[in-house]
Parts: C-alpha cells; sequence; structure tokens
C-alpha cells in the first residue's frame, strides 16, 4: 500500500475501480491542494491536461479542496480560461445526469493568472491569488509545466521562489523533451536542482500512465505463467512497436529539432522496454521499482549505427487524395534529414536477457495507428507436428501480444487443432480484449498521472538517473546520425515504413510482428 494509502495503489483484486475520494476527511479539512498549470493557454493544456483534472474531480479522485490555475502569458479572465477548457471537457467516463452541474462546478475551481516565465514578479502575484484561496489552511501546491523546454528552467526558478508553498509540498511535473542528449539533459536537472529537490520532480513519460503499460508488471509479477518463461531460454525476441497514421503536421518546427528517436524511442518505447526486462523488484515502492529499470538500462549496449535504420516519409496519393511529405511543412527546412521512422535492434547484457533481440519500430505517417508489445518464443523442440506447419515453423511460434492501443488487448497465439476428423492445425488466440471483458472506459494516461503527483506517488515518473541511462544508450547513435549526415530512406505516406527495416529484422532472424 502507498504511504498515503491511496487505494488504487495498494494491490487489489477487486473488479472493478474505486469511485470514493482517496483523500481522508481530516486531510481534506485541514490542507488544499492548488494545481497551476504553466502554459494554460496552449495545445496539451486544453487536449489534455483540464480534460484529466475534470476527469479525475468528476470521479471524486480530487481532494475536497483543490483549486486549479492556469498561467500564461496571454491575457485572458478566469471567464475566458473557463470558456476555453469548457469546450474540451467531456464526461466521457459515465454519462450520468449530472455532468453539466459537475462542469460548472469544476469551472467554479479554476482561475487565471496572466504572467511572464521569468518573473519572480508575476509569480508572487499568482502566490497571492493563491493564498487568497487557500485561507491560511496548509496548502499543497502543484506546478505543470506544459511549455517549451527552452522555458522550463525560468518557470522553475521563478514559481519556486515566487510562489512555492509555505507549509505544505510544492511539486513540478515537467513534460518532455528532457534535453536533447545526455549533455543537454544533465543540464536540465542541474539547473532544476538549483531550485527543486528531486523528490519535487515529477518528469512525466505518458507512457507509462497507459494502462496496458500498467499492467505488464501486475501480469509478469502476479502470474506464474508467465515469469518462468521470461528469459533468453523462452523468448526468441521481442518488439516494441508504435507507429501514427498521421504525420508531424502541425508540429513541424518541434519535430524537426528532436525527431522520433527522441521524440518516441528514448522515452516511450525505452520505459516500456525496462520494465518489460527488469528483474523482480524488491516490493512496490517507487524507488525500489526504478532501482530496477535503472539496473537493466545500464546493462544494455549503446546502440549502434549498423543496428539502426532511419526514414523519413514523402509525398503520396492515395485514393483521390494527396497526402504532404514530410518536407513539404513549412516550418520544416527543405533538406531536412530528421528522421520520422526509425527500427532498432538493442541488447541487453545479463544473465536473462543474453543475446535476444529486443526490436524497437517507431514511425509517423505510416498505414495504420497502433502501439504494442509482441514477444515472440522459441521453437517447440523436437515439436511432434513439425510437418503440420509445412516448412516455415516460425509460423508455429507462440506469441504474446500486448496491445497498448488503440482497442487495448492482451492476447497469446497458440497453436490448437482444427475440429474434427484428421489432424489440421491452426492458430488461435487467447484474447483478453479489453472492450469485452471491461466495458468501463479506460482511464487517460494524463488522468493517473496527475493523480500519483497529487499523492506523492513516484512510481511512474522518472528519475534522473534513469533518465541518464536512457540517454547514454543513444546519445552516442544520435551524435553520430547527425555528423555522418546520414540520410533517412524515405517511405510513402500511409506506408509501412522503409523496406530497411525488415532487412534490420532479418540480420537477427526476426519476423516484424
Ligand atoms: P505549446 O506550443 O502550445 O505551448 C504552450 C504555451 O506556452 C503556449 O500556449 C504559449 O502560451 C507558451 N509558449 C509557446 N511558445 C513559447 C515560447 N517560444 N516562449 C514562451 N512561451 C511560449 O505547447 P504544447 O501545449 O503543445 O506542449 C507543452 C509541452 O508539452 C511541451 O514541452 C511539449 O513538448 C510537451 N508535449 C506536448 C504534447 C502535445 O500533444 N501537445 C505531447 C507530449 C509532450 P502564452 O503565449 O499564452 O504564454
Ligand atoms: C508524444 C509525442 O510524446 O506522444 C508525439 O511527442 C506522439 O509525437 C504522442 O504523437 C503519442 O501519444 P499517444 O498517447 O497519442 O500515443
Amino acid at each position: 500500500k502507498s504511504s498515503n494509502g491511496h487505494p488504487l495503489n495498494a494491490v487489489s483484486l477487486q473488479d472493478g475501480l474505486e469511485t470514493s475520494s482517496p483523500f481522508s476527511e481530516t486531510e481534506n479539512a485541514e490542507s488544499t491542494v492548488s494545481i497551476t498549470v504553466v502554459g494554460a493557454s496552449g495545445d496539451l493544456a486544453r487536449k489534455k491536461i483540464f480534460p484529466a483534472l475534470f476527469a479525475l474531480f468528476y470521479e471524486g479522485f480530487l481532494p475536497e479542496d483543490f483549486i486549479v490555475f492556469g498561467y500564461a502569458r496571454s491575457k485572458l479572465t478566469d471567464e475566458e480560461l473557463r470558456d476555453m477548457i469548457s469546450k474540451t471537457l467531456t464526461c466521457r467516463i459515465d454519462r450520468r445526469e449530472n455532468c453539466e452541474d459537475k462542469m460548472d462546478q469544476f469551472l467554479k475551481r479554476c482561475f487565471y493568472h496572466s504572467g511572464q516565465y521569468n518573473s519572480e514578479e508575476h509569480f508572487a502575484e499568482l502566490d497571492i491569488k493563491l493564498k487568497e484561496k487557500e485561507a491560511g489552511r496548509k496548502s499543497n501546491r502543484l506546478f505543470y509545466l506544459s511549455i517549451p523546454p527552452n522555458i522550463f528552467v525560468d518557470v522553475v526558478k521563478c514559481a519556486s521562489l515566487g510562489a512555492s508553498s509555505a507549509n505544505g509540498w510544492t511539486r513540478v511535473i515537467v513534460e518532455k523533451p528532457f534535453g536533447r542528449d545526455s549533455e543537454s539533459s544533465g543540464e536540465l536537472t542541474k539547473s532544476l536542482k538549483q531550485y527543486l529537490k528531486e523528490d519535487q520532480i515529477f518528469r512525466i513519460d505518458h507512457y507509462l500512465g497507459k494502462e496496458l503499460v500498467e499492467n505488464l508488471s501486475v501480469l509478469r509479477f502476479s502470474n506464474l505463467v508467465f515469469e518462468p518463461l521470461w528469459s533468453r531460454n523462452y523468448i526468441r525476441n521481442v518488439q516494441f512497436i508504435f507507429s501514427e497514421d498521421f504525420g508531424t503536421e502541425g508540429r513541424g518546427g518541434y519535430f524537426d529539432h528532436y525527431g522520433i528517436i527522441r521524440d518516441i524511442m528514448q522515452n516511450h518505447l525505452l520505459q516500456i522496454l525496462a520494465l518489460f526486462a527488469m528483474e523482480t523488484p524488491v516490493s512496490l515502492d517507487a524507488e525500489d521499482i526504478r532501482n530496477e529499470k535503472v539496473k537493466v538500462l545500464r546493462s544494455m549496449k549503446p546502440l549502434l549505427l549498423e543496428d539502426v535504420v532511419v526514414g523519413q516519409y514523402k509525398g503520396h496519393s492515395k485514393g483521390g487524395k494527396s497526402y504532404l511529405a514530410y518536407t513539404d511543412d513549412p516550418t520544416v527546412p527543405k533538406d531536412s534529414l530528421t528522421p520520422t521512422f526509425a527500427a532498432a535492434a538493442l541488447f541487453i547484457n545479463n544473465a536473462r536477457w543474453d543475446g535476444v533481440p529486443f526490436l524497437m519500430k517507431a514511425g509517423k505517417a505510416l498505414h495504420t495507428r497502433r502501439a504494442e508489445i509482441r514477444v515472440q518464443f522459441r521453437h517447440v523442440p523436437g515439436n511432434l507436428y513439425k510437418r503440420n506447419f509445412g516448412t516455415d515453423l516460425d509460423k508455429a511460434t507462440n506469441e504474446f501480444v500486448l496491445r497498448v492501443q488503440p482497442d487495448e488487448a492482451i492476447y497469446l497465439k497458440v497453436n490448437n487443432k482444427v475440429p474434427g476428423l484428421g489432424m489440421r492445425l491452426d492458430r488461435s488466440d487467447l484474447n483478453l480484449l479489453y472492450r469485452s471483458k471491461y466495458p468501463r472506459e479506460i482511464p487517460d494516461a494524463y488522468e493517473r498521472l496527475l493523480l500519483d503527483a497529487i499523492e506523492g506517488e513516484r512510481r511512474l515518473f522518472i528519475r534522473s538517473d534513469e533518465l541518464d541511462a536512457a540517454w547514454s544508450l543513444f546519445t552516442p547513435l544520435l551524435k553520430e546520425l547527425e555528423e555522418k549526415k546520414i540520410v533517412p530512406e524515405l517511405y510513402p505516406y500511409g506506408s509501412r515504413g522503409p523496406v530497411g527495416a525488415h532487412y534490420l529484422a532479418a540480420k537477427y532472424n526476426v519476423r516484424w510482428g
């Protein structure tokens, strides 16, 4: 059970979600929680953060006494902020009749303060407004930095000096990107730590808040059937696949500075890999879990250029519709070499995983949107049914798939006899399809992560040594790609990506799932 006793984080085999507030009545009466969304006028705040806060309020997970402040340079009144965010609030979890009332109640708790990001004075003005609402009670303050990374440090400095809580906790959620390489990430960490202690910094990777990613550890460590198979003895390869069926439209400026390896692989996919491959933690405590993640990351070899394929999407016409190339975006230089696709083979040098290829594939503007973990098992030794599979024994191996999105599912491909006379074998899925088993809407990753940050649960946030270990794996490769000006393989918008990814997999006897 977590230190604050939140039932969501306790191990429970109850079917269904808790619906009552996790905060005890005494705590509610004595303290307040103020959440300040810095960059409140932006895309992420509107699309994800305010809706997630509303969903938490709606479900009864926010403490009794909370307020939300938007902070940005745009000149808005409280009413204008409410008007702006009301457009993206939905009663998506349960369309009960009182939804409109709940929205009104939530919006009444939302306020706005306009200020510069580098002005301690403006944050001190925010502090005065916060104090008015907190009315002398113990105040806990959460700042969500939903702003471009170049102003993270300014905001942390001014917020910590001008608007920290005087008698409760102050925590800061930082959004990625956490630097561009080991050096810049190290500098960012150092600068943040001038004003905050490590345990006040909540580095968010929203993939860790996704339901199926959360379930990965539960599956591994609470079932007898998986853990004994979870090693080089039985697993042939593991694949982490991210694909989106849209390009970087509207975000080209940001994306061109980072590319797909920094945008997806170094964080989202590597985090999932660490959870997948880590040893059993001593307990469910955040530090125990993060210690194991760091250990496995540090057992990995930095990526080699020969184990990586990069691609970039080009324009394509399909069904009478034209799709623009990455470099057609006016905010992207015409000669940009930034990869919008990458595939890579990684290896873990430890007793459990020695020699097992961990393949990653991430791409924009591909034929489909999906995020999956695929585990391909070894061949059955001396398989009695070998001849029923023809020449392709790979087709007969078991495959375990965790479909993170869309249409969340966990399934195991097994070989099975087709009913009837004779002996015909077939591949079937033992399928846990979430929408059939759990018809209730799955909470958004941001809901889980915001709630955890409010509660001080750090399990799903990235510790600075984890971040260092992650950058150490990717920095040499990123430098080499840039220094050697490696030209990405072009692939048509809406295709399956560059063919080079198949050759890379074939080099390790792998076929992408
Ligand atoms: P925006 O570009 O929309 O910026 C947020 C706000 O910051 C803007 O409304 C603006 O507010 C202010 N701002 C923008 N540019 C500057 C600038 N150059 N200097 C000072 N202030 C600026 O960002 P997003 O909302 O898209 O993202 C916020 C953070 O979250 C970023 O770090 C991003 O990388 C990360 N992120 C975003 C995702 C998304 O889906 N959008 C997904 C994952 C991470 P004002 O002018 O009113 O001050
Ligand atoms: C963000 C990336 O971190 O994750 C985006 O910056 C990407 O490029 C997004 O589109 C994907 O998140 P999700 O939750 O929609 O899969």
